[in-house]
């Protein structure tokens, strides 16, 4: 190879001339992300198109697979450099010589732009087209908003842009989004053959801003009205879906040079956003919870075959997350009867789907064909990984990892799902504690995309890394997490959750602090949860703990009044909340406050008004500095970690990226202050943690702790 040719062959988009053809090649590695040097070649191949009369046509394609995957996310938070692929664009679609894109892979977000910028566009089979700038918190900001409508219609431009979603070939060749399909799944050999179709048929250039889809009658004003409706109620405070409506009016409003520039602006302002930012931060850290130090000392051992131990709320969804992996399940339980109600809750998850019309009564049976059940330990003598999810009780789960230990296969990864019982004891049981671990799965177990891989004291390396390694076979967000009352979800909970009961005694109505989240972001109050999973197991829960409790803590019993009373919330018709007649959403309850009331007397306490900012400074706080806690302890690794479980298993709002995150942004020296306030009047329950004190005193933030592993 000649110096020139290896410089060629490195190029991040390369040129090739096929007779009148001039093949452009994008090149970067991973994904042929939209960074500089990509830019720089497209606008250099846009040059040689015009300039170079020997040509008669540009073909566009991807080197390694994909189309190409995005904007340069190496880019992002500097200041961009020109040529921006808004211009390219602009040049490609005005060109007075055809521009074809043939699509294999990804074309997601600038990447689609681009290709919405030529002239025809083919998709190969296996192709992924998207526009999921909003997840980022942004809008397709290079015409997409723009283009897209012309091209394919407003409303469906709107769901594509508005939920993120990724569309395979069919669907985008039926939306008109690409021209054909191309088989062979070669995209270079598919698209020359077209452009050579397309110069034989003397095919003119189709600028895209000039499409038809727009038509601005009712049906397009009506698209636009529902689609605002729908954000309104389902992110009412999330700024970008509501600009990319406000876009594709424009798209219906005004002339695309116009249109363009009010693109621009929103694009901008969603850029300022500090939301971006905060989905931005939550996007980047549930790829950093993966990177644990056992991943690269440990090696993952394969896993097809998994046995789990209980059909209860949680063993029966654990089971469907795996059968959904495509992985063999086998389901134990402790007698005929109680066997029969965990297949049966398995089957109804896939009745629903059938029902729903989500799968084929054939699909349902092909995978329940890889489901067996049984009462005998023997049955999972070949499981690759077992998990167990019997009763949260300590003598039960010894006896039943001692019948682990005894027919499980050596090599074979033993874990359990328990919520707070003391895994380094579990595991001492066995006699192979480096292979037993916690994955604490959170309910509706096959919905709920959290994973705590909790890792007990002498787990070994290969087993956190097998753990890992099926979170991602599950399609699970996992974060790693140490061995304590709680792990690190439900310990930091369990605080957060005190705040929020002595707010209640002290004043605040319940509905009060529930209404104060919503407005934060949450798409539900706690209390709201409390009713939704049922009062009756955060009250076993207590009742559990009341033995080891330290009598000198406060205690409020309003909750413990309300589940007395067989109040557990939506399944039993009222909980805090009043569900009448099956109603989904409950209606605050008078005789509620009233119990409130009389445990405040009761207390000695007179109650006093809580403004909404005062509840969330307080409830956030109890909350951050526990993770901080968390994070001091080695708990969890990083302070990201904490903020992928709280966005991924307690619905905090991902738009501010985790409350760690939240607390940087709002500057820890004042969540400080907070909690020193709060300290005075109970100093026991405020305690500043160590790592939080240590932060403000070194002018430091948690984000400083994240790069520490990366
Ligand atoms: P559950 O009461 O719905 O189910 C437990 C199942 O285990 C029952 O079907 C029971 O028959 C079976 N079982 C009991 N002893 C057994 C034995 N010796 N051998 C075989 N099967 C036996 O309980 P749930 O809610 O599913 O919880 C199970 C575990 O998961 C507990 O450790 C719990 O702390 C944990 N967990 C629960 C969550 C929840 O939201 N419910 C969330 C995360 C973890």
């Amino acid at each position: 190879m000649t110096q020139a040719e290896s410089n060629r062959a490195y190029a991040p988009v390369q040129m090739e001339v096929h007779g009148p053809v001039l093949l452009v090649t994008i090149n970067h590695p991973p994904v042929n992300a939209l960074g500089l040097p990509v830019r720089q070649g497209l606008a250099a191949a846009a040059d040689r198109l015009e300039q170079d009369p020997s040509i008669a046509a540009m073909l566009i394609v991807g080197g390694g697979g994909n189309f190409v995957g995005g904007a340069d996310i190496r880019e992002f938070g500097k200041p961009r450099q020109p040529p921006f692929v808004r211009d390219i664009c602009a040049r490609l679609e005005g060109a007075s010589k055809l521009v074809v894109a043939a699509i294999q892979g990804a074309a997601l977000g600038g990447g689609l732009e681009l290709a919405l910028s030529a002239h025809y566009r083919l998709a190969v089979d296996g192709a992924r087209l998207g526009l999921p700038e909003v997840l980022l918190g942004l809008l397709p900001g290079s015409g997409g908003t723009q283009r897209l409508p012309r091209l394919i219609g407003v409303s469906a431009a709107l769901d594509l842009m508005l939920t993120g979603r990724h569309i395979g070939a069919e669907e985008a060749l039926a939306l008109g989004l690409v021209d054909r399909i191309g088989k062979g799944g070669d995209a270079a050999k598919a698209g020359l053959t077209y452009v050579e179709e397309l110069l034989r048929a003397k095919t003119a250039p189709r600028p895209t801003r000039s499409a038809g889809a727009v038509r601005g009658d009712e049906q397009d004003l009506n698209a636009l009205a529902v689609a605002r409706e729908t954000q309104r109620k389902r992110s009412p405070l999330l700024l970008s879906p509501h600009l990319i409506v406000d876009a594709v009016e424009a798209s219906v409003r005004d002339s695309f040079d116009d249109a363009m520039v009010f693109e621009q602006r929103v694009f901008q302002q969603c850029v300022d956003s500090p939301q971006r930012a905060g989905l931005i931060h939550a996007f980047f850290s549930e790829r950093q919870a993966t990177k644990v130090p056992e991943a690269d000392r440990g090696k993952a051992r394969p896993i097809e075959q998994v046995g789990v131990v209980g059909g209860g709320t949680m063993g029966a969804g654990i089971a469907v997350a795996a059968l959904n992996a495509d992985l063999r399940v086998t389901l134990l339980e402790r007698d005929a009867g109680s066997l029969a109600r965990g297949v049966e809750r398995i089957e109804n998850v896939y009745a629903d789907l059938v029902a729903k019309g989500r799968m084929t009564p054939e699909g349902r049976d092909a995978v329940l064909h890889r489901l067996t059940s049984s009462t005998e330990y023997a049955a999972l003598g070949d499981s690759d990984l077992v998990i167990e999810a019997v009763f949260e009780d300590m003598a039960i789960k010894h006896a039943v990892f001692m019948e682990l230990d005894r027919v499980c296969k050596p090599g074979a990864l033993l874990a359990t799902n328990t919520s707070y019982l003391d895994i380094d004891e579990i595991a001492a049981r066995t006699s192979r504690p480096q292979d037993v671990i916690g994955l604490h799965f959170f309910a509706p177990a096959h919905v709920m995309r959290l994973l705590e891989v909790v890792v007990p004291r002498l787990a070994s390396a290969d087993a956190v890394a097998t753990a890992f390694a099926f979170a991602r076979r599950l399609k699970k967000v996992a974060v790693r997490a140490g061995v304590c009352d709680g792990f690190i979800g439900n310990r930091i909970l369990s605080v957060y959750r005190r705040a929020a009961d002595y707010m209640i005694e002290d004043g605040a109505s319940p509905y009060e602090i529930d209404e104060a989240l919503r407005s934060f972001g949450y798409p539900m109050g706690p209390l709201q949860v409390s009713d939704l999973s049922g009062g009756d197991i955060g009250w076993a829960t207590r009742k559990r703990q009341a033995a080891t409790r330290d009598p000198k803590q406060r205690y409020v019993q309003i909750a413990d009044r309300i589940a007395e009373r067989g109040w557990f919330g939506q399944k039993t018709g009222r909980g805090w909340y009043l569900y009448r007649d099956g109603a989904r959403v409950g209606q605050p309850d008078p005789e509620v406050l009233a119990i409130v009331d009389e445990e405040r007397k009761r207390a000695g306490i007179t109650p006093r008004p809580f403004k909404p900012e005062e509840i969330l400074r307080r409830y956030l706080a109890a909350m951050i500095n526990e993770g901080a806690n968390v994070v001091h302890e080695g708990i969890a690794l990083r302070p990201l970690d904490v903020d992928v479980v709280f966005v991924h298993g307690f619905g905090f709002p991902r738009f501010r990226g985790g409350p760690m995150f939240y607390a940087d942004s709002q500057g820890l020296g004042s969540i400080l202050a907070d909690i020193e306030t709060f300290a005075k009047e109970d100093p026991a329950f405020w305690r500043p943690s160590p790592l939080l004190v240590e932060l403000v005193r070194e002018g430091r933030n948690f984000a400083s702790l994240n790069t520490a592993l990366a």
